[in-house]
């Protein structure tokens, strides 16, 4: 499907672009992203990346496709009081311990919340601190700062074909575990890595193991997947 689209005033051809968001990137527009990568199926989870869709209201952009004629703006008033929303609330339920993460910097969450103002929060703190999965070799899992993204589920399953990770239970108390529930080492994970790269936050980072370690277990004739892919970018 082919068409125009106006964005922020802006007309912009889309030939086979499937979503708003990458339309607007496309021509170097920005829309804020938690859940999304482009090489990855659309999750539609955290709805940070909201725009204003005339005769539609506020959509999720990665999650709806162009069609000829839409108009949509990026930057309105009601798109910012949105994101700000889901930013207070993502970081009720975060560790913001943020000076002692190895991600400080580099987290997007972190990123979007000093973008978007966020001094203080408008909803109670619903942090409860549980403790941390360094069983593996390779990789810490941190669940008090996972915002359910679900993108180490999706880059696991679809690019490296294993399904190390997985969500367990439902609303408020949905978590993501690996293998069944039990620490990471006792799972199939081969330390590729793929994990930690599309993170947006400090819940999965890599821990100090020498390479020599991780090698050793890659090789491990247990474990017979081998990597497929170099690390994705982040979205
Ligand atoms: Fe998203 Fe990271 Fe949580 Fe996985 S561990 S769901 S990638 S925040
Ligand atoms: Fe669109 Fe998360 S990036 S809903």
């Amino acid at each position: 499907m082919s068409g125009k689209i106006t964005i922020n005033g802006q007309i912009i051809d889309f030939t086979d672009e499937k979503n708003i968001l990458a339309v607007a990137r496309k021509v170097g527009i920005d829309i804020p992203t938690l859940c999304y990568h482009p090489e990855l199926t659309i999750a539609g989870a955290c709805r940070l990346c909201v725009v204003e869709i005339e005769r539609m209201g506020v959509q999720a952009s990665c999650s709806t496709a162009p069609t000829d004629g839409m108009v949509v703006y990026t930057n309105s008033e009601k798109v910012n009081r949105v994101r700000k929303m889901v930013l207070e609330l993502l970081l009720a339920n975060h560790d913001r311990e943020c000076t002692t993460c190895d991600s400080s910097g580099a987290c997007k969450l972190q990123k979007y919340a000093n973008d978007y103002g966020i001094k203080r929060l408008r909803y109670p703190n619903r942090t409860t601190m549980a403790p941390l999965d360094t069983s593996s070799l390779s990789i810490v899992r941190d669940p008090n700062k996972c915002i359910l993204c679900g993108l180490c589920v999706r880059v696991c399953k679809e690019k490296q074909g294993i399904g190390v990770w997985d969500f367990k239970n439902r609303g408020s108390r949905t978590d993501i575990v690996a293998a069944m529930d039990q620490p990471l080492s006792e799972s199939a994970c081969i330390n590729c890595g793929q994990c930690i790269a599309v993170c947006p936050t400090g819940a999965l980072t890599s821990n100090s193991s020498s390479i020599q370690e991780i090698w050793a277990a890659i090789r491990d004739p247990k474990k017979t997947v081998v990597c497929q892919i170099a690390p994705a970018p982040r979205a």
